[in-house]
């Protein structure tokens, strides 16, 4: 995955802005950092394995007004000193940093060993620096250089390099997002535009196949098309993300932030109807010509089937969810006329947009729901929404999934022509405003015990059989505690094996009276097995169980809104109680661009 950052000025000092545009980036891998600042026409390297700030510190950098920097999440070659990027040339004169994997890089390898290169790292990404020298070696000037390099490589990238003496970055795009910034002083490229808030909101999106040029002064972009090079006029977009959205104030982690920014991102989406309404108009529109499938990854999986109820429920819309690294395989229906809905926050899961290539292939149109301003999936689609919910910075989603809840919830009701929408959502956002407290202190206490609990089950009925999904998801990624989520009533058809003694399983009770009575007639089938029960319920409802927090619900569509955020709150604590940085979970990462 790896985040990457480029920094070219009309002024030197690029060196501060580069470490704080990649501790922006390590969501997306932090095994090994590294910068390369290029002062008095020469780049000097400061690379190695950990985090940035581990890695630049205590060290005086030369600082100069041209730098790339990166951060890592290893997939060719191990974690070393050497594998780290910036990756540079045999005579240090190109370094390069890069995000993707490039095909067939092996035979590109060995010919340039063959011509004398010396390689130092088992990385795909150092023959790019070395293929760059080449080119110059030869005669070419410094964009063609590049431009001569990028045209052999095979396999997604996005890479930045910079040349001795020149001031200026060389950038190419291939399935690995890359977004210039405008500046003032100077021209700016990351691979998001979180990691550049610090210096710009104005931004232009790299597209696959183009290459760019950056100086202090000047943005140009082509096309890269067989041997030709097609200019590319486009214009650079404003973002409205502050860079205060990245900071954790007050909160000890972003993750316990996130958590409490959703009542505001609530009457943010309550306020906004109007933004929703041509987005719903159209799908309502695409809908007449064929059906409807959502694709998503990991919690915006759990968002797609509370979508597919609400779609069902509300507007009559009947719909399959795939679950997005499965989609390949179970699509083949797949026609022209039908609709594709992709749901990712970050616009960047590879998987994600593996589907929404398939399905453009069949000739079916794409909508997507999306977070992040200017992320490729927005751009390989017909038509995009955004959910507004700002930054995101934990690695498991939080606000995300409830502004995806929200903004599908909204979407379906304009569909099926109910109003009141925006009320509806302005009560909830004040009912969690006002509970906030109330949650975080029975999530403390039921953290208490099961903090010490190998496993713990998370079970729904209806529509928060997903949210029981989202809860056992949760949990166990940042707890690294077993949890599992299940359909109340399927959990005799196996998983009831599992209840002993003290078993915890927590349980969302419905609001309908009909499912209720079900639900509760699955409590007692756990808790006669000996499970401890925890239960979050609708206020003043009798239900059997030894542990619950009362909640104020009192519409079941509403309700996956209201009963995530104690399950968001479980998960924290609990990872908290245990050690565990919620906000960098080992083994993931939030934006998962490889297949
Ligand atoms: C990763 C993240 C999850 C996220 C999933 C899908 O696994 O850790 O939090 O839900 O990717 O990401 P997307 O950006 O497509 O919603």
């Amino acid at each position: 995955m790896c985040g990457i950052v480029g920094i070219v000025r009309k002024r030197s000092g690029v060196a501060e802005d580069l470490v704080k545009s990649l501790k922006k980036l390590e969501y997306r891998g932090y095994d090994s950092a590294g910068i390369a600042v290029m002062s008095d026409g020469k780049i000097e390297v400061v690379k190695g394995v950990g985090t940035i700030d581990s890695v630049v510190g205590g060290i005086e950098i030369r600082d100069g007004p041209v730098g790339i920097g990166h951060t890592r999440w290893a997939t060719h070659g191990g974690v070393s000193p050497e594998n780290a990027h910036p990756h540079t040339s045999c005579h240090g004169e190109v370094a390069v940093v890069h995000n993707g994997t490039l095909d067939d890089f092996e035979d590109m390898r060995r010919e340039l060993i063959t011509k004398g290169h010396e390689l130092r790292s088992e990385t795909d990404t150092e023959v790019v620096a070395h293929l760059i020298e080449e080119n110059l070696k030869s005669g070419d000037g410094p964009l063609s250089a590049f431009v001569n390099t990028i045209r052999k490589l095979k396999g997604s990238y996005a890479i930045v390099s910079m040349i001795s003496g020149e001031r200026a970055l060389f950038l190419a795009r291939n399935k690995s997002p890359l977004v210039i910034g405008l500046g003032e002083d100077g021209n700016y490229c990351a691979s998001d535009v979180a990691a550049l808030l610090h210096l710009t909101n104005r931004f232009i999106f790299m597209e696959d196949g183009e290459i760019a040029l950056l100086t202090p002064s000047s943005v140009e972009i082509w096309k890269l098309e067989g041997g030709k090079m097609e200019k590319v006029d486009r214009r650079a977009e404003e973002v409205d993300w502050s860079p205060q959205l990245l900071d954790k104030g007050s909160f000890e982690h972003f993750m316990l932030k996130e958590i409490h920014e959703q009542p505001h991102i609530l009457k943010k989406i309550a306020e906004s109807i109007d933004y929703y309404t041509r987005f719903s108009e159209r799908l309502d529109s695409l809908l007449r010509s064929g059906s409807l499938t959502i694709v998503a990854a990991g919690t915006s999986y759990h968002a797609g089937l509370i979508g597919k109820y609400l779609l069902s429920k509300l507007a009559g819309i009947r719909s399959e969810v795939i679950i997005a690294s499965e989609f390949p395989e179970w699509s083949s229906h797949l026609r022209e006329g039908d609709v594709v809905l992709a749901i990712s926050q970050s616009g960047e899961t590879a998987d994600v947009l593996e589907a929404v290539r398939i399905a453009k292939s069949r000739g079916s149109k794409v909508v997507s729901i999306v977070n992040v301003p200017g992320s490729t999936l927005t751009r390989m689609s017909d038509e995009s929404v955004f959910i507004q919910a700002g930054p995101e910075v934990g690695v498991a989603a939080t606000k995300t999934f409830s502004a995806q809840v929200a903004v599908l919830y909204v979407i379906s009701s304009l569909i099926s022509g109910r109003s009141g929408i925006s009320d509806e959502l302005a009560g909830v956002s004040e009912l969690l405003r006002n509970s906030m407290g109330d949650l975080e202190g029975f999530s403390k206490e039921m953290s208490d015990l099961l903090k010490d609990k190998e496993h713990v089950f998370f079970l729904g009925r209806g529509i928060n059989y997903p949210t029981a999904l989202e809860g056992a998801l949760k949990l166990k990624e940042i707890s690294y505690i077993h949890a599992e989520g299940y359909p109340a009533g399927e959990y005799k058809h196996g998983p009831l094996a599992l209840i002993e003694e003290g078993t915890p399983a927590v349980v969302m009770v419905p609001v309908n009276e009909e499912l209720r009575k079900k639900a509760v007639y699955n409590i007692m089938e756990v808790r006669s097995r000996g499970a401890f029960t925890i239960t979050i319920q609708p206020k003043g409802v009798e239900v059997p169980t030894d542990a619950s927090l009362e909640v104020d619900v009192e519409d079941e569509l509403l309700s996956p809104l209201i009963y995530t955020v104690p399950l968001q709150l479980i998960a924290y604590y609990t990872a908290v109680s245990l050690g565990r940085n919620p906000d960098k979970p080992r083994n993931l990462a939030k934006s998962v661009t490889v297949e």
